[in-house]
């Protein structure tokens, strides 16, 4: 069984003065705060337990909002990730909690129109390794993206100024349980984070990463733009449940 992670730390920065007082996560997106989307994400893909790892500024909210996972059918949990050194360093704060299983991580801003059951039971047959979501995108430079050679990912570029593809990596990932190590011997980058990328790249060299392609929509609601198309792109598809 696949244990789920949910990030909801760091500042939303990109989204001052809204998410002064309030956490990004909070923020709705059709009828729902964004953090719903990928929780309901983990559990439509078989996950039963999850952890939600939040900053210090809302952790009593989260609990106020989400509450034990009943109203959503899956097991809440929660645990404080004190500063945001990145998102690796946010799901190394999941190694007890993953009890030697798979993990799943999610990021707590990334909502997805796909459904990932088929592709979870997949992974969780495979003995190691890892796997991440794709999706093309238009403004590839936002995120992680992967560079090909000869038709496979050579490795993963974050934040390219020179995107070498529109393959987006998006904020699903699928490990086997030496994520933990691995999280534990990275170096800070040049941003000083934790990076997923990072983690992700070790698994390609390894020659042990699938590559998932998102069918549906999928977007990274951080920004202005991206939360207003968030709103847009849900009310369209009305995937208000
Ligand atoms: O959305 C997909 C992208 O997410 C990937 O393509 C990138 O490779 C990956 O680095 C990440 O980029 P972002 O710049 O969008 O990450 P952001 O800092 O916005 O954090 C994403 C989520 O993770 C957000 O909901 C907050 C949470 N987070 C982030 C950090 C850095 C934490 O909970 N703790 C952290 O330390």
């Amino acid at each position: 069984m696949i244990k789920g992670v949910v990030l909801a730390g760091g500042k939303g920065t990109r989204l001052w003065p809204v998410t002064k007082v309030t956490g990004k996560h909070f923020l709705p997106v059709g009828d729902k705060p964004i953090i719903y989307y990928p929780i309901l994400t983990l559990k439509k893909a078989g996950v039963k337990d999850i952890l939600v790892v939040c900053g210090p500024e809302h952790t009593d909210q989260y609990v106020k909002l989400l509450g034990s996972g009943e109203e959503f059918g899956v097991n809440l949990y929660y645990t404080i990730q004190v500063e945001p050194k990145g998102i690796a360093h946010g799901l190394g704060l999941a190694k007890s909690f993953s009890d030697g299983k798979k993990v799943a991580l999610i990021l707590g801003d990334n909502i997805f129109g796909d459904e990932f059951s088929k592709d979870f039971s997949n992974f969780d047959k495979k003995n190691s390794g890892a796997a991440v979501v794709l999706k093309r995108v238009p403004d590839p430079q936002r995120f992680g993206v992967a560079k090909f050679k000869n038709k496979k990912v050579e490795r993963v570029i974050e934040k390219p100024k020179n995107p070498p593809s529109d393959w987006a990596v998006t904020g699903l990932y699928l490990y086997d349980n030496r994520v933990f190590n691995i999280i534990d011997n990275l170096k800070p980058s040049d941003r000083g984070e934790y990076e997923i990328t990072d983690v992700n790249n070790w698994y390609i060299r390894e020659g042990s990463m699938d590559f998932i392609k998102a069918k549906k929509y999928w977007i990274d609601a951080g920004t202005f733009e991206s939360l207003h198309q968030a709103n847009l792109l849900v009310r369209k598809n009305r995937n208000f449940k």
